[in-house]
């Protein structure tokens, strides 16, 4: 397996281009099963969850175009199977997502439950009661998820918790239904929101996303979709970071400064400089931090998925920070291996404190989660010495090159084979 090599200590410098949103184009390609024609989808990243939902798309009958540049073609009128393999389901837990189309196009799907992950339980539950809101058969056998309806019909749904992608699923659920749906409580995600975007695009009519009660009314059909994939804000995120915890100065590019103004503001908070323009930040450090206070949140509170990576700058940061993981009830896999690098962190429950130290020195470590592995290569930039990473496979579900990416900002670092 695939490992990293780092030799900290280099102030990163330079320009980095993001990629498009892992979170937005995998519900983008599930509801590409909604239409009956082909799709063009444009930058799309080439990460392996992508993969992944492609070879779903293929067992389905769909028929995907080789990429041309940052772009795939998906045609979708020669679906006909229904039934997501255990195999492809337990390396991507958004593969539930297909669920919502099957159901609305062909009235039936036989979806393998994805298990727990390192970072929670997270069940489905309140998509699989969504789905029988709107009239479904759901059954549970052999660890698939049996659906079946002969037409949904619009209901009202309150989620019990905020779901990404219980939203999205349910979102895509209705859109074909008989009569008006109305979702409560639901997720505000810029990636739930981009997906309402391009269904209304292709003749949907969905209002009120972006807020927390979103309203869609059924039509017969969809038009296939044409659209393009916005900037990766988690990625954004991690390059933040990344220039923050080395002390240098990089300038993003392709990227949307609204969607991380939590981080903005809490960076700004620590002694980073930040400037942003309409779709450019340049983040600029002299690597003397202070300490600070975060609390996860669903959006547009501080992202879960960028909590692993600020905790890795805390751990340099002159006096106590403190952090609460509020979404998910595991996500502090990241603590073990950062403590291996000298760090200073406790945990309690869903809060950690973390006393800053002077610097971290290089380990070998071990990734757990995509996230946690991002943090893992953020305290290895900043490390003395060298760091080895094992595992990455994790980081490569849901970062495109990044080590070309961080190489071509002066890091010293490179994949073992
Ligand atoms: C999405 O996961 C993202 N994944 C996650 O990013 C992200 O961490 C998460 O949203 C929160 O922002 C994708 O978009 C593919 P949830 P999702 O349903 O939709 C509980 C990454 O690193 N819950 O919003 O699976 C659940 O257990 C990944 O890119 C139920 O109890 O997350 C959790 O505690 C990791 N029952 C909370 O809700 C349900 O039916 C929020 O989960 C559904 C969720």
């Amino acid at each position: 397996m695939d490992k990293i090599v780092i030799e900290g200590g280099v102030p990163l410098q330079g320009q980095v281009e993001i990629s498009g949103a892992k979170n937005a184009i995998l519900p983008v390609l599930a509801c590409t099963l909604l239409t009956s024609g082909k799709n063009k989808i444009c930058g799309v990243p080439r990460v392996r969850d992508v993969n992944t939902m492609i070879r779903l798309l293929e067992k389905f009958g769909a028929v995907v175009d080789e990429f041309k540049d940052d772009c795939l073609v998906i045609d979708t009128s020669g679906v006909n199977n229904f039934r997501a393999p255990y195999d492809l389901v337990s390396t991507m837990r958004a593969s539930c997502l297909v669920m919502g189309p099957l159901l609305a196009r062909l009235g039936q799907s036989v979806v393998s439950l994805p298990g727990g992950c390192a970072i929670g339980a997270r069940p489905i539950d309140l998509h699989l009661k969504g789905f029988e809101a709107l009239g479904a058969t759901i059954d549970l056998e052999k660890g698939y998820v049996h659906g079946v309806v002969k037409k949904f019909r619009g209901a009202s749904i309150y989620f019990d918790t905020v779901t990404v992608t219980g939203t999205a699923n349910l979102m895509m659920a209705a859109v074909l239904a008989e009569g008006e749906t109305v979702l409560e409580n639901s997720a505000r995600e810029p990636e739930v929101t981009f997906l309402a975007d391009v269904l209304n695009q292709a003749g949907a009519k969905i209002t009120g996303h972006g807020t927390d009660v979103i309203r869609i009314k059924g039509v017969s059909a969809l038009n296939p979709l044409d659209c393009k994939i916005f900037p990766d804000r988690i990625e954004l995120g991690t390059y933040m970071i990344a220039a923050a915890i080395t002390g240098g100065d990089v300038e993003i590019l392709n990227c949307n400064p609204q969607h991380v103004q939590p981080l903005v503001r809490k960076l700004r908070q620590v002694g980073v400089q930040i400037e942003t323009e309409q779709e450019n930040i340049r983040v600029k450090s002299n690597g003397c931090l202070r300490s600070a206070e975060i609390q996860t949140l669903p959006y547009p509170g501080f992202p879960t998925d960028l909590q692993a990576q600020f905790m890795a700058l805390m751990t340099v940061a002159k006096g106590q920070s403190i952090i609460r993981e509020t979404v998910f009830e595991n996500r502090f896999m990241h603590v073990a291996e950062l403590r291996r690098m000298g760090a200073d962190i406790s945990v309690d429950g869903h809060t950690a404190i973390i006393s800053g130290i002077e610097g971290l020195s290089g380990a070998p470590l071990m990734a757990t989660d995509l996230r946690a592995s991002a943090s893992l290569v953020l305290a290895a930039l900043a490390a003395k010495g060298e760091s080895v990473i094992s595992r990455v496979y994790h980081i490569d579900r849901g970062y495109e090159m990044m080590e070309k990416k961080m190489s071509q900002l002066g890091a010293k670092i490179r994949r073992v084979k």
